[in-house]
């Protein structure tokens, strides 16, 4: 068990990470991920391209007004900017936290093989205590549930949620805040009562076992997924439908010791994202900061803009600063669609 002195300092750095007009950028994409991101744009999936562009983010002027932290890779915490410095000192400079992945990707669940549980607890808290070394203060677990014939199954959630609270424990005792990230995924012609349905069940399942483990819930953060209709799916939910279920679902499930949620993007159009956001943010009303933890709906347009080539590098963070500053202001329930276009 924790002491109340190790859960206040889980608590404080948990808070700056979802600081009130603040989120996370995800830049902790695995190789064959940020491969599959750079192939379709036509940049090569090598180390320098990829060190090159996580530099090009990390270096944006003024990114520290948007983002209290940042997810990285285990290769990405190793590495350098041009100058010299470590990428780690250049975000604590900026007063970015730092944080690490530490999950190792999926494999099937044995009894209903189209599912995924999620892998890498063996050697944790070994691995836990080494990015403690190289700066880590937070780690990040992503569970898949995917909507589909018969799916989710309740093996699938339990066992999803059972590693996942295993993850966060291990992280908490080796003092760090654990990004706690059940995706119930976009794809399916589903409507959006059916990821209600699931975000619900996954949401109580997860908090069910972290109670059960004893894990803090002021030391942890929440990453879900919103509640959407299928991407397939005829009928798409509004803006102001997707944040009503999608606060009506963690209102149910969440536990108000939590200090933040910050959502995943997850495939969704980068406007849209921001906007629903901010209608949550707009109706307020919950005990959590409620904020964004983006990849794809930070990094899409940076990523073309840049497309490997140095000469495109102030264009592009350019691009990225003004997406964190409308997530930022999202967040606070101050975004407006007019403001996209004053880049
Ligand atoms: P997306 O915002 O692209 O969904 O990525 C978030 C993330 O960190 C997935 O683990």
């Amino acid at each position: 068990m924790l002491d109340q002195h190790q859960i206040a300092e889980l608590n404080k750095i948990a808070k700056a990470m979802v600081a009130p007009d603040k989120g996370i950028l995800a830049a902790d994409e695995s190789m064959p991920t940020i491969g599959k991101r750079f192939t379709s744009l036509g940049i090569e999936n090598s180390e320098e391209n990829r060190r090159a562009y996580r530099e090009t983010l990390f270096t944006t002027p003024g990114i520290e007004e948007f983002l209290g932290g940042i997810i990285l890779f285990d290769e990405t915490i190793r590495q350098k900017a041009s100058d010299g410095r470590m990428f780690t000192q250049i975000l604590q400079e900026k007063g970015i936290i730092p944080g690490i992945k530490v999950d190792q990707g999926t494999e099937p669940l044995p009894n209903s093989p189209q599912e995924k549980i999620t892998k890498g607890l063996e050697g944790l808290p070994g691995r836990l205590a080494d990015y403690v070394i190289l700066g880590a203060k937070f780690a990040k677990w992503r569970a898949v549930i995917t909507i589909g014939a018969g799916t989710p199954t309740d093996e699938c959630i339990q066992e999803n949620a059972k590693r996942l609270a295993e993850y966060a424990l291990d992280c908490q005792q080796a003092g760090i805040v654990p990004i706690v990230e059940p995706e119930v995924l976009l794809d399916g012609d589903h409507k959006s009562e059916r990821c209600e349905e699931a975000t619900t069940r996954i949401l109580k399942a997860l908090f069910a076992e972290l109670k059960n483990k004893g894990v803090a819930l002021e030391g942890l953060i929440l990453k879900p997924n919103m509640v959407l209709s299928g991407k397939d799916c005829q009928v798409q939910a509004s803006v102001k439908e997707v944040a009503e279920a999608t606060l009506r679902t963690l209102k149910v499930a969440v536990s108000a010791e939590v200090p933040g949620v910050a959502f995943l993007s997850g495939g969704q159009d980068d406007v849209l994202a921001t906007a629903r956001l901010n209608e949550m943010n707009k109706i307020g009303g919950f005990p959590w900061q409620l904020t964004f933890s983006f990849s794809r709906g930070l990094q899409n347009l940076p990523m073309k803009i840049w497309a490997g080539k140095q000469e495109n590098i102030e264009v592009a963070q350019k691009a990225f600063s003004h997406r964190a500053k409308l997530n930022s202001l999202a967040r606070q329930g101050k975004y407006s669609e007019a403001l996209e276009k004053e880049i």
